[in-house]
């Protein structure tokens, strides 16, 4: 099991999820549009650990950064995402 850290909390990722499916599970906000590493639309901010692609992505991923819809972590991982805010009804 593999420790994720965010902004606002700690969960453990489930066998067979992505970082993408735990961050979405557990209530974050995190864009996505092809799910396998092609746009990079879900890149985000690595804080601390390291992760491993399940197929090296296409997308580019600079030092820091993480593609969390085609990876998983190695270990626990510290991620600079917020959980999704919702708006107050008037
Ligand atoms: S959603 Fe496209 S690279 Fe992650």
């Amino acid at each position: 099991m593999s420790k994720v850290r965010t902004r606002d909390l700690s969960f453990e990722l489930r066998a067979g999820e992505t970082l993408l499916d735990g961050l979405e599970r557990t209530g974050h906000a995190v864009e996505y549009q092809c799910r396998s590493g092609y746009c990079g639309a879900c890149r985000t901010a690595l804080v601390n650990g390291a992760v491993r692609y399940q197929q090296e992505p296409l997308a580019f991923v600079a030092s820091g950064e993480v593609l969390p819809c085609c990876c998983r972590p190695e270990g626990e991982v510290q991620l600079d995402v917020p959980l999704v805010t919702l708006k107050k009804q008037a």
